[in-house]
């Protein structure tokens, strides 16, 4: 797949430079002609000989060799992709400014290829307005993003900061060299709805909800590791790996619009989005005074989204919806599947313990329009969003 592709693998000094190995040998699996490039603090956490062994050349550490008097532009020059993994906060800031302070950031400036970036670091770190400001400018000029997960970081705190996949990683190369995908989603494009909309009362205040927009992302990730196209529309900006297409929305009238647009073309439709139900008649345009007495607040119903969508469904499409319920889930979910025309409902307890809104995990249960129930345990949003569109898959298979 990847035969005569030259990769220049960066590897900088994060403690998930290990995942680097996994990546390497991966992508010389697919016939890939792989350079590694080491930093310096990168060989306080690997060592060099596993490089050298696994990859396509000897392992690269610095700019001065008798070998070649010019390694940056050499590699620069003649790189398919340059990808970086795992990418430290030090490389994005060099790589920001231009500053060329060693082998790698100096291929990195030397080049015309692609360049994927896969930054890992402590949660604080990556939440930094520098950090991610260096991200929005880079993916800005093209650098395409494989944005960290959640999980364990170094020291066992938990948090944002971890190394995506090396499968994503891979996924991600993969893509970008050849525009083919792989995996049960590959060829088809899936439409996913992230967050809680937001009804404006006043400048200042609106009706919201508790959505965290984690489900949908993770949806939206996991949707384009299977192979999918994936189109993200979303109130909620959690980062996501550049390739995923995103339109950013507030109400559920917004959300309606965008979702009309791309929906009627799209093999799959997940609204995981928690919509309003209702919303202000009107919008204050000055910000409501407390010396005017108590407000009353007048709400009418927004429309239906996932049910518009279920009345005028393609044949061949496959529509999802959620069920956020605190009773009855069961029988909640049965009607919400033949109320709004939907083939599966994810339902979730959103009064259980780690479940939902929020939180890192989910537990679901999958009901389908052709009467199965598919019991989903608590584990991760990443690893329900794999089980839910597994589902899908199948199911796109039979309605195909
Ligand atoms: N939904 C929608 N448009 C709305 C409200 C909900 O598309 N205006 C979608 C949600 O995205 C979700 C599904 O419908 O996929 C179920 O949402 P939920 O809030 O659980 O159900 P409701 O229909 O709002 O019913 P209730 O609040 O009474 O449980």
């Amino acid at each position: 797949m990847l035969d005569g592709k030259r990769v220049v693998l960066g590897v900088t000094g994060g403690i998930a430079a290990y995942k680097s190995i996994e990546v390497m040998r991966r992508l010389v699996d697919l016939g890939a002609h792989v350079i590694p490039v080491l930093t310096e603090s990168a060989l306080n956490m690997v060592g060099p000989t596993t490089y050298t062994a696994l990859g396509s050349e000897p392992v690269k550490t610095s700019l001065w060799s008798d070998a070649d008097p010019i390694p940056h532009t050499t590699m620069g020059q003649t790189a398919d992709l340059i990808v970086v993994c795992p990418a430290t906060a030090r490389v994005l800031a060099d790589y920001r400014i231009g500053r060329s302070a060693d082998l790698l950031s100096a291929t990195l400036i030397a080049t015309e290829a692609p360049v994927v970036l896969c930054p890992a670091m402590h949660t604080e770190m990556w939440d930094h307005p520098a950090v991610q400001d260096n991200i929005s400018v880079l993916a800005g000029r093209g650098v395409i993003m494989v944005p960290p997960e959640e999980g364990r970081l170094a020291g066992g705190d938990i948090g944002k900061g971890r190394l995506a996949a090396p499968e994503l990683v891979v996924d991600t190369v993969v893509r970008t060299l050849t525009g083919s995908a792989t995996g049960p989603l590959a060829g088809r494009s899936v439409i996913i709805t992230a967050g809680g909309t937001r009804e404006a009362l006043d400048p200042v205040r609106f009706i919201g909800n508790r959505s965290s927009g984690k489900q949908g992302h993770a949806l939206a990730e996991e949707a384009y590791r299977m192979g999918a196209e994936v189109t993200l529309i979303r109130t909620i900006e959690l980062p996501v790996s550049a390739n995923i297409k995103t339109v950013s929305v507030t109400t559920a009238a917004e959300m309606e619009a965008a979702v009309h647009v791309e929906a009627p073309t799209a093999d799959v439709v997940i609204m995981a989005a928690a919509v309003a139900d209702f919303r202000p008649v009107t919008r204050a345009d000055q910000k409501i005074k407390k010396a005017n007495g108590v407000p009353q607040i007048v709400l009418e119903p927004t429309n239906d989204i996932l049910a518009g969508l279920g009345a005028s469904k393609p044949a061949a499409q496959v529509l999802v919806g959620f069920a956020a319920e605190t009773n009855d889930l069961d029988s909640n979910a049965q009607s919400k599947l033949e109320r709004k025309g939907a083939d599966l409902i994810v339902a979730n307890d959103v009064s259980a313990k780690d479940v939902g809104f929020a939180h890192d995990t989910n537990a679901v249960t999958i009901h389908t329009s052709d009467g199965q129930r598919i019991d989903v345990p608590l584990q991760s949003k990443r690893e329900i969003a794999a089980a839910v569109l597994q589902v899908v898959a199948t199911r796109l298979d039979t309605v195909a």
